[in-house]
């Protein structure tokens, strides 16, 4: 029988975003989520009848149902609202509110700094389920999806082709920390926070990973392990699409580009995809997309995070 890893604490206490987890937490985490994922029933009781409030300021599907999901699995109790967050009355008080009554926060909102003053305000965790600026529980489920595909992490060469937005953030930072490789290659114009990259290049000179940013995909992508996009108009950009459209229209992922990676490179998006756009549905659909492994995976690496923060 193969022993349960350790629930450490993390030390920030909030997943705001991506740099709140130690890289010794992270590494904790991906190991205690291929535990969960293996042996659920050994987890059954891990949130022992606590409260978490999912406050959601954006549609959801996977994010959503897989937090609640893994709360319930955990022996917890998830409260969702949909609201704009601050809207009726101060945010700091909805915070001081909800820290009278639930052991934990997750919110997607439209700007992070709603996400940092909840975690300001409020004295029980806060985690980040996706703001403009991160996404930090997907690049968890996505680790974990690279692990189990590659085993070893470090030395890995991953491409995201596309906008430089809040995946693509949190994945640089994520990846650069891991040791892996990471390209960006996107249009002109929609670069990544130049404060982020960065932070990045500074994380990566420490890792040996390395950072490169260029404007041509067949480049970028050449020899990727793996080969990462995202919607091209992020939720909150929906009047910028027909013009995003004419900008990205070279940065499409299909057999063609995919062609120029490692010839068993995988494929990753961090769904919803608009098929057509970003990637063409021969690429979602081919042995080389593990897009519903990492969909799948948001459940048990949001477990593993729930346990660390809160049991
Ligand atoms: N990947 C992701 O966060 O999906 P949802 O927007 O459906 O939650
Ligand atoms: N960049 C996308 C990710 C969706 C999961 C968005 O923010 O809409």
């Amino acid at each position: 029988m193969t022993a349960a890893p350790p629930i450490t604490k993390i030390a920030q206490g909030n997943l705001a975003h991506d740099l709140d987890l130690s890289l010794e937490e992270l590494h904790s985490l991906l190991h205690l989520a291929a535990d969960v994922k293996r042996a659920p029933a050994t987890y059954s009781n891990g949130l022992s009848r606590k409260s978490i409030a999912l406050l959601f300021e954006k549609p959801s599907l996977r994010t959503r149902i897989t937090f609640e999901l893994a709360i319930q699995q955990l022996g917890g109790i998830a409260i969702l609202n949909n609201a704009p967050i601050g809207a009726r009355e101060p945010l700091k008080d909805v915070a001081r509110n909800l820290d009278r009554w639930v052991s934990g926060i997750v919110a997607r909102t439209f700007t992070q700094k709603t996400v940092d003053d909840l975690a300001r305000y409020a004295r029980i965790p806060v985690i980040n389920a996706l703001s403009d600026i991160w996404h930090p529980c997907q690049i968890l489920a996505d680790m974990q999806t690279l692990q189990e595909h590659f085993g070893e992490l470090k030395g890995l060469k991953l491409a995201f082709v596309g906008d430089g937005n809040n995946v693509a953030h949190s994945l640089m930072i994520t990846c650069a920390r891991l040791g892996i490789h990471f390209t960006l290659a996107y249009p002109p114009k929609y670069d990544a926070s130049p404060e982020i990259i960065a932070k990045t290049r500074q994380i990566a000179a420490q890792t040996g990973a390395t950072i490169t940013l260029t404007h041509d995909p067949n480049e970028g992508v050449r020899g990727a392990n793996a080969i990462y996009t995202d919607v091209w108009a992020s939720m909150g950009e929906e009047s910028e699409a027909a013009e995003r459209r004419e900008a990205f229209a070279d940065y499409q992922v299909d057999d063609d580009l995919l062609s120029h990676a490692d010839s068993s490179a995988i494929f990753m998006h961090c769904l919803p995809a608009k098929r057509g756009e970003e990637v063409t549905d021969s690429v979602m659909e081919s042995p080389h997309s593990v897009v519903f492994d990492q969909a799948e995976n948001r459940l048990h690496a949001q477990k593993a995070l729930l346990l660390m923060l809160l049991s």
